[in-house]
């Protein structure tokens, strides 16, 4: 089957071509976005305009998938295998400070990750790639996922097939990077972004007067020794080859100078790329806190949650993606090592070949930071990305 008569028929000249034909409608999309975010779990109106466009566009869709995500369908004009492109949708609970004309309007919530950029971007390979799908050999399943942010979507959405019917084969995630100029891509091969586990110690000692240490078992000098021992789990249990993190972020106890409490809670989190050092720092932790008790005579409960798992990027998603951006762009990709950050895409990566694509949207003269006050990325990462994402899913789809 053939494009449309009135497309050009070189897929980069048309995926261009289209794309700027709709790029200012997909501005104003974002910047409504923008102006409303809406935060894990609460993206119902958010969740509205992409079931507005995906109707205006003719795309079967589905609502209400994980709460507030939507999944549409594009069925190409051959079969083939089916291919997710994952979009995240929410915001952060931070208030904006950037002074943009179109600048939050909810106080204490702001798009400073880029989400609005995210679902503008899956908006519009929505519609190149509907005018496309004559050309396309499988179905691409457009997924809107919310609440990415800590809370866990992608989870839910798992929970809720999102996987099946159709049964999907690979799939492909991006994320805007300020730290690469707006017209460049990234990738990382292998693990890419870390799995973020979460501890909490509650130590426990015996209260007593503060002048009379003998009569009690202080909780905030074990706590003190075991933060500092906490510290050898990465310089020495660790394989030095596999990056790892141990940091406690909170310590909670005692209320007054002549009290010795009864207890101190210390929270943090464990970040690391490979399973063996995963597994090695959970073990450690747990042997330190319980040795305590010999050593200080305080008791510990240790509570650790393993969070999402490493993002781990597949070369047979990676490989023919980055070819199809270069297809399109020229030379505009950099490889970038590996990052502590995390993001639930990584429990979609466990289930299937995946790959998280970096689009640069680091506006010209600014030095911009995602989850920061002031983010403000240069708009034309969208048709960049849309340009990118329709190339890519063409020739996956191929
Ligand atoms: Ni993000």
């Amino acid at each position: 089957m053939n494009a449309p008569a009135s497309l050009p028929n070189d897929p980069q000249t048309a995926i261009r071509e289209i794309t700027q034909r709709i790029e200012p409608a997909l501005i104003e999309i974002r910047r409504d976005l923008h102006a409303h975010p809406e935060l894990a779990f609460e993206e119902v109106r958010t969740a509205g305009v992409v079931a507005r466009e995906l109707a205006r566009l003719g795309i079967e869709h589905q609502t209400g998938v994980a709460k507030t995500g939507v999944v549409g369908l594009i069925r190409g004009g051959r079969p083939g295998p089916v291919l997710v492109i994952r979009a995240d949708m929410d915001a952060l609970p931070i208030h904006e400070q950037t002074g943009l004309p179109f600048a939050s309007t909810v106080d204490g919530k702001m798009h400073a990750c880029g989400h609005d950029l995210h679902t503008t971007t899956l908006i519009g390979v929505a519609e190149v790639l509907r005018d496309l799908a004559p050309q396309i050999a499988g179905t691409v399943k457009l997924v809107f996922q919310p609440a990415e942010e800590a809370i866990g979507g992608m989870k839910v959405m798992l929970e809720e097939g999102v996987l099946d019917g159709p049964k999907v084969d690979f799939a492909l995630g991006f994320h805007n990077h300020p730290h690469s100029p707006v017209g460049t891509f990234d990738y990382t091969r292998g693990p890419a972004l870390a799995a973020a586990d979460v501890f909490t110690v509650t130590v426990h000692g015996v209260s007593g007067h503060a002048a009379y240490p003998h009569g009690a078992v202080d909780p905030i000098v074990a706590a003190a020794h075991l933060i500092t021992q906490l510290q050898t789990v990465v310089s020495r249990e660790v394989n030095p080859l596999h990056p790892a993190v141990v940091t406690v972020g909170a310590i909670h106890g005692g209320l007054a100078s002549n009290i010795i409490p009864d207890s101190v809670t210390f929270t943090g989190t464990v970040r690391t790329l490979h399973d063996a050092a995963r597994d090695t720092a959970e073990a450690a932790i747990k042997r330190l806190c319980a040795g305590a008790l010999e050593g200080l005579r305080v008791r510990c409960e240790v509570d650790y949650i393993r969070g999402v798992p490493p993002l781990v990027n597949d070369d047979r998603v990676l490989d023919p993606t980055m070819d199809a951006v270069r297809h399109q762009f020229g030379d505009v990709v950099r490889e970038r090592p590996p990052t502590m950050g995390a993001e639930d895409f990584a429990l979609m990566s466990q289930r299937v070949p995946s790959f998280q694509l970096g689009i640069g949207s680091g506006a010209p003269g600014r030095d911009d930071r995602l989850h920061n006050s002031n983010y403000q990325p240069d708009e034309a990462c969208i048709g960049l990305g849309v340009q990118a994402l329709s190339r890519a899913a063409l020739e996956l789809l191929s």
